[in-house]
């Protein structure tokens, strides 16, 4: 069942999405090689909790142990935390949810720590614009699978690279995951018709390699089966007639990200 949001329940959204902007923001200040990932999940707990909020992953399903999910390298989504150091070369995806207010924010953005090579670069950035191209997409009246389709061509169909299937964005609102699901593979023309106020999370999640990934023994972290770079990239977004309107805030982000040397925006 697909719930749809007042214009002052979006309001409240918008400010859980943008607590979530604003803590990431934190993380692209502090990134720097020699860092560790749990030192990551410290300062978005801190953050969070100094902002009247509460981290939505910690005991997700009685079982995720943090409050973020700090993806490294072949690390699609949902890794732990932990104490080894990051290092130049490395890509981090840092995924945060919160609930403020009783309403969910839910985004991430993927960091690229120095130098890395040029086809990793490229995927970092082909990932990023294939979200704005499924977000374009996202308006009243157009279909589910009409973003799945644009994530899906850009960046698999023109450039080569795997969508992994196993998992997919959400509706978000009240709970983290509502429905529908948005799959970042698809059919133009296939699933629900998109309404005004639907708010949906919409997050590719793109290998360099082969789409196919699997599960480590710690029941959590989704690894690639090749051992190649995944990015992922992570938008908060309510329906609207002509354009959508994008709950979580970018722009925060990257302004932190340029104004710290030792992270590469040299993509965008
Ligand atoms: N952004 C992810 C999602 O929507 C994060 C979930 S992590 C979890 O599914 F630990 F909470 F599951
Ligand atoms: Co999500």
């Amino acid at each position: 069942m697909i719930i749809y949001k007042t214009d002052a329940e979006i309001g409240l959204m918008q400010q859980s999405a943008q607590l979530v902007s604003k803590t990431l923001t934190e993380v692209a200040k502090v990134l720097k090689p020699g860092i560790t990932t749990m030192e990551l999940d410290k300062l978005c707990d801190d953050f969070v909790h100094d902002h009247h909020a509460i981290p939505s992953f910690k005991n997700y399903k009685s079982s995720y142990p943090f409050s973020i999910c700090a993806s490294v390298n072949d690390v699609v989504v949902h890794g732990f935390p932990n104490n080894e150091p990051l290092k130049e070369g490395d890509i981090v995806s840092i995924d945060l949810g919160v609930i403020l207010n009783g309403w969910h924010g839910d985004h991430a953005y993927t960091f690229v720590l120095g130098e890395v090579n040029e086809e990793v670069l490229k995927l970092v950035r082909v990932t990023k614009e294939s979200l704005y191209k499924g977000i374009e997409k996202a308006v009243a009246g157009n279909r589910i699978g009409d973003i799945s389709y644009a994530i899906q061509e850009h960046t698999e169909k023109k450039n080569g690279y795997g969508v992994v299937r196993e998992l997919v964005g959400h509706g978000l609102g009240k709970s983290m995951h509502e429905d529908p699901q948005v799959p970042n593979y698809g059919k133009r023309g296939d699933g629900k018709t998109m309404k005004e106020n639907m708010t949906l999370a919409i997050e590719p999640m793109i290998n360099l390699g082969t789409r196919e990934v699997y599960t480590d023994r710690d029941g959590w972290t989704v690894r690639t089966a090749d051992g190649k770079p995944s990015v992922h990239f992570e938008h908060d977004v309510c329906i609207k007639r002509n354009k959508a309107l994008i709950l979580s805030d970018y722009s925060i982000i990257e302004a932190a990200e340029k104004a710290n040397p030792n992270l590469n925006t040299s993509y965008y």
